[in-house]
């Protein structure tokens, strides 16, 4: 089985997971591109969807599928999401895509967080993965200077620009053994909109796919 094959059939066990009559918030990526397709047919079950970039929101709309603006939901029951890297508290690197602000705000406020990725995502220790920050362009030398001093090495993506309008440095070699205190120290730098370190909001739930099937794990 490819790693796109795996892809798709975790984006169909997700479909398990979608709020009946509820607010789904969408994460990004090309995992969550396969469960876009998966909900299509499914979209009369829920009461609409929030997505966590302009990318999602375009691929929603072409499968008419209800898209809302975060500000007119009440909420987000559930949040479904990939990830670049993944360990076994459910922690998280996320923001290869370069989504990482809005898609922290969507996990942050679900009241369920459903990771969705292929074994190849899952790590014993985070940080193999360059660490996504966006930053405020007028901030850019300051914050990278400050991600130079916790042990980082920063690069500009180079010709990218967030939906937000912002650039990203994606970070190497950052010291990763404490997710969350480095996840608030990194929040404490002012002009540092946020970073794709999900620890303080862990996922909820897992599904894995394996080549071997789905796993489906809990967080404990
Ligand atoms: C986008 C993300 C994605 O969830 C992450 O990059 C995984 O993407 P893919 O499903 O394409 O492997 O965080 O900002």
């Amino acid at each position: 089985m490819n790693q796109n094959a795996l892809k798709e059939a975790v984006a169909l066990a997700a479909l398990d997971y979608i709020p009946e009559n509820g607010i789904l918030g969408i994460g990004s990526g090309s995992t969550v591109n396969c469960f876009i397709a998966a909900l299509a047919p499914k979209k009369h079950l829920i009461e609409a969807t929030v997505a966590s970039s302009v990318a999602s929101y375009t691929l929603l709309k072409q499968h008419h599928i209800p898209v809302i603006e975060f500000n007119q939901a009440s909420g987000i029951d559930v949040y479904i999401d990939g990830a670049d890297e993944i360990n076994s508290h459910f922690q998280m690197i996320k923001g290869g895509g370069g989504c990482l602000l809005r898609e922290k705000i969507l996990a942050t406020a679900a009241q369920k967080f459903v990771c969705i990725v292929d074994e190849s995502k899952m790590v014993k220790a985070l940080g193999n993965f360059p660490l996504a920050i966006e930053v405020l362009p007028m901030a850019q030398s300051y914050v990278a200077r400050e991600l130079v001093k916790l042990g980082g090495l920063p690069i500009l993506r180079e010709g990218f620009v967030t939906d937000n309008h912002n650039i990203i440095l994606d970070v190497h070699r950052l010291p990763l053994h404490e997710p969350i205190a480095l996840e608030e120290k990194l929040a404490s730098i002012p002009g540092l909109l946020d970073s794709g370190l999900f620890a303080k909001r862990p996922a909820d739930s897992l599904l894995l796919a394996t080549t071997t099937g789905i796993q489906t794990k809990e967080r404990t």
